[in-house]
Formats: C-alpha cells, structure tokens, sequence
C-alpha cells in the first residue's frame, strides 16, 4: 500500500492506496474521485474503457465518505491537488458510506461542532491538526537541541496554581481534589533537581465565559529554568518561538496554504525581533498617548472602522449589481447558480463585519480610553495593542497586585512585579506568561495569604526555598492559542480534535 504523501516517489509506477472518497465529479465515461487518505489528497480517475462496466457504475454511485481500495498508476500533473493524478485500473469498496450529513454547502458552527467527529475529514479541519502536530513536533525538537529535560506534572493537584476562581474540583479518595490550572509549580521542583525542563501536558480551567480565546482544557508547555532572570527568561522565549515558527514555514507549507495562511508576517517573525515594552509603555500604547510606527492606537481604530462601513457600502452594490443581472432575465443555470452563489458568499462577509469590525471597533476604542492604569489587561485591550504590531509584543515589569503568588518582585520597585507576557500580533493577544519567580519565603508566604490560599498545600513548595534557594525563571506557552495565531484562526475551537470549553462535552 502507498501513501498519497509518498506519489512523488512513485511516478509513472503502478501502486494501490486505500481511503476515503471526499469529492466526485461525473463526466461522459469517466469518474473523477478525490481520494484522501489522511496522507493527503489525490484526483483518481475512473475510466470506463479501462475498469469496465460493473466497476464504473459502482464507482458513479459511491457516496462521500465510502472507503475504497484503488489500483492505477501515478501519474504527474501540477494542475492537480497534490501535484499527481492515478489513473485507476480497478477499484474495490471497503464500505459504502450512508448520507453523509456535512456537505459543501456553508453549515453553522453550532452543526460542525456537534459533527466534529466527522468534520476533522474535512480539508481545512486535516490541515489545522497536521500544523498543529508540526508544532508540537517542533517545540520538542527546541527544548531537546536547548538540553531541557521533558517532565509529566500531576493533573490531580491539592492546591490552585492560577487563582482559585478558575479550579475544576473534583473527588480524590473521599478528598477534596482539582484539575491542575498550570504545572509550574512542580516545574520549579524538577528545576531544582534537574537544572532546566519543561512540561508538555492538559491543563484544566474553568473559565465561565465564551470567548474566542479561551477552552476548559488545553494543553501547556512550560519551561523552568534554574538561575535564570527575566532577561533571559525572554531571550529563551523569543529564541523559542522563532524557532517553532520557522519549522513551521519550512515544513507546513501545503497546510498553510491549504488554510490561506499570509505568509509574510510569519517569515517576519522567524526573522525579525520582537518589541519589549513595559507596563507602563503598553498602557500608552493602549490609551493613545503613545504612538506605534507614527500611528495611535485610536486613529488607527477610527480608520478601520470607516473602513469597515466602506467595504459593507461596496458589497451592499456589488449584490445590487448582480440582482439586477438575475431580474434581466435569460441566464443559463450554470452562470445564474454561480451568480446566486457569489451574492450568498457577499452576504456572509457582510454579515461577518457587521458582527466583527463594526460591532467590536467602538467596543474596543471605550475599553482602551477608559482602561485605568494597574489593571491587568484584558482580551480587548490585547486585541486594540496587537493590530498595531506584527510582530510578538512582550509586556514586562507588571503591576504586582495582577500578577500570581510566586511573581517575583523588583527589589528597585517592589509594586512591579518580574512578569512577562507574550502576546501575539494581528489582534491575537496573549499567548505566553511567565517570569522570575520569588525566592524571598517571608515574601511567599505574605502573597500566599494575600491570595487567601491554604499555607499547609504550599509547605512542599516552600522547601524549594528552605533548600538551596536559586534565581529561577520560567513561562507557560498556551499550545491551542498559538496554533490559532500561527494558522490565523478565527476561534480556538478549531484548534483541538475535540474541544473542552464552556458549553461543550461532546462529542
Ligand atoms: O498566563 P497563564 O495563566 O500562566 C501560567 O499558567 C503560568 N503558570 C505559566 C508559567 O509561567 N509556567 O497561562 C499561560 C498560557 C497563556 O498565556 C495562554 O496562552 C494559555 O496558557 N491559556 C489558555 N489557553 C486556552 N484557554 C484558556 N482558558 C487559557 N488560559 C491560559
Ligand atoms: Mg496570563
């Protein structure tokens, strides 16, 4: 059996492969079928003259979906999906495949979802999971080259890690237990043993809102780092993030553009170096009062806003213009069908400004007018700061009071605290946190009941400390929001097989 992946090994030779039909299309004595076989994708074509009647009636008939075994031979033709052809000299089916529900016509998100199961056959959907796989592959390959060691943190903890609004509690023998929100803390014991290593795990929270940003479960990495600083806690990063991106662009380039992926900030960032800003010069950024490439955030949102009012005005004529033609009357099927089509898909980018760019921009310019200085900064905000960038931004030097227990604090100005967060351009927004940990106990254990949180779950933790205390750092890496960004999504939801988020178990 060979793989479609591996036709550009077999030209001009005979081969069998097994899959699924996706796509069909029927012309005079011939079947076209696109085959997929997770592989990838490949035109096949059925012949009359070449595999008989019997074969090539069951071939006319087959549904979407019907697995089939193909024999025929490999053939080059850059015309096609994947650069090949088979012409099929015998074909067998494997199963014939009932009505399959997901067609190509435009279904709702709410259907696909409840279908995903069978939407990840789709090529959009095979296209996200394989850069999804290239990225994991790639984050490995870093941290293995860097000599970091890989370690499994628990998932049952006895204690909160990111705040106890977001635990998921569950039952551990008769005990009181939660889903781990963050491996870090045990990361930082593994440091201390090991000297650098990062965790590649599920993490659980239980975020109580539908956001384009947020799942209930999604997967970590994060790194720890014994005597390490903030400085170089970013150096790590940034030299992190440009490697996985660059052996994405090297080895995703099919997928990418499967997926319409504009390649260019990406080469932009596997090359380029990424802005530092504090706090505080985000917080300018933010508000207007300080200019990014000689523009401010709020002008650039007032542009885009007319901007968006200006394309709807342009579609709105472009539909009356094809309405018109269709009340004249006279068209061909064909030409009017692909008419009514292009005036459904204008439709649908209308309404996809309306409830996007129109709804959001005056959202977005009060938010940012009227953030106030030592808050955290919110999805919004993220959003507002990264448009004007493309380019990863890190934030440092965070206002302590927003930032978790372990947060180190500046000894120059102990109300900051040695934070970072990464957030990635073109609107994404956050998809790294991390920073220097503290290593002063009397500090630790004050936040520890700042935060309210039980001293007993934490005495372990504290031992770190006790123990041969060392400058550490480290940082979390959100797996499902850096697919997203690297893919340009328009939600995460997409970027996991099955998705865990509020409102969503199945399937
Ligand atoms: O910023 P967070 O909460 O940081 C930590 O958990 C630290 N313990 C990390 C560390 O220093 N070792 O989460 C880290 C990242 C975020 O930047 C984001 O990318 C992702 O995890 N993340 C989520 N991704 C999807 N859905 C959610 N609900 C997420 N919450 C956080
Ligand atoms: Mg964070």
């Amino acid at each position: 059996m060979t793989q479609i992946a591996d036709f550009h090994k077999e030209e001009g030779k005979q081969v069998k492969v097994k899959g699924w039909l996706t796509n069909k299309r029927i012309s005079k004595g011939l079947v076209f079928i696109v085959l997929r076989d997770g592989s990838g994708f490949v035109q096949a074509v059925v012949d009359l003259n070449t595999v008989g009647n019997e074969s090539f009636e069951q071939a006319k008939s087959l549904p979407q979906e019907s697995s089939l075994e193909l024999y025929g031979k490999v053939l080059k033709d850059e015309k096609q999906i994947g650069g090949y052809e088979l012409q099929v000299e015998k074909l067998n089916i494997i199963s014939v495949a009932e009505e399959y529900p997901i067609s190509n016509k435009a279904h709702g998100t709410d259907f696909l979802m409840n279908n995903r199961h069978l939407w990840l056959r789709s090529k959009r959907q095979w296209a996200i999971m394989r850069v999804r796989n290239n990225i994991i592959f790639a984050i490995h390959k870093f941290f293995q080259k860097e000599k970091f060691m890989q370690m499994d943190a628990p998932i049952f903890t006895g204690n909160a890690c990111e705040g106890t609004t977001t635990l998921f509690s569950t039952e551990f023998y008769e005990n009181p237990a939660y889903l781990t929100q963050s491996g870090q803390l045990y990361g930082e014991a593994m440091a201390m043993a090991m000297g650098k290593i990062y965790t590649f795990g599920p993490t659980f929270r239980a975020e109580l809102s539908k956001t384009r940003r947020h799942l209930s479960e999604f997967w970590m990495i994060e790194p720890e780092m014994a005597f390490y600083d903030n400085e170089k806690n970013m150096d790590t990063i940034e030299a992190f993030i440009k490697f996985v991106v660059t052996d994405v662009l090297e080895n995703s380039k099919e997928e990418l553009k499967i997926l319409e992926r504009n390649i260019d900030t990406l080469e932009k960032v596997s090359k380029g170096t990424f802005s530092r800003l504090t706090y505080d010069e985000a917080v300018d950024i933010l508000k207007g009062k300080k200019a990014v490439n000689g523009k401010t955030t709020i002008e650039t949102l007032e542009q885009d806003l007319a901007k968006a009012k200006q394309d709807i005005a342009d579609k709105q004529n472009e539909i009356k213009e094809k309405e018109e033609i269709i009340a004249k009357g006279g068209i061909k099927k064909g030409k009017l069908n692909f008419i009514k089509n292009k005036i459904d898909v204008l439709k649908n980018e209308i309404k996809d400004i309306e409830e996007g760019l129109l709804k959001n921009i005056p959202q977005w310019i009060e938010s940012a007018q009227n953030f106030e200085y030592g808050n955290d900064l919110g999805g919004s905000d993220e959003t507002v700061i990264t448009r004007m960038f493309d380019i990863p931004v890190m934030i440092y030097n965070w206002p302590h009071e927003v930032k978790a227990f372990y947060m180190k604090r500046d000894a120059e100005n102990p109300n900051l605290a040695k934070g970072v967060d990464v957030l990635a351009p073109e609107g994404y927004g956050e998809i790294v946190g991390g920073g220097e940990r503290e290593t002063d106990k009397d500090l630790l254990i004050s936040k520890i009941k700042e935060h309210e949180l039980p001293m007993e779950a934490f005495e372990w933790y504290l031992d770190l400390r006790r123990f041969g205390s060392v400058p550490h750092a480290g940082f979390g890496l959100g797996l499902e929001r850096f697919v997203s960004w690297i893919c340009k999504l328009k939600h995460i939801r997409e970027t996991i097989p099955f998705p865990r988020m509020y409102g969503r178990l199945f399937p």
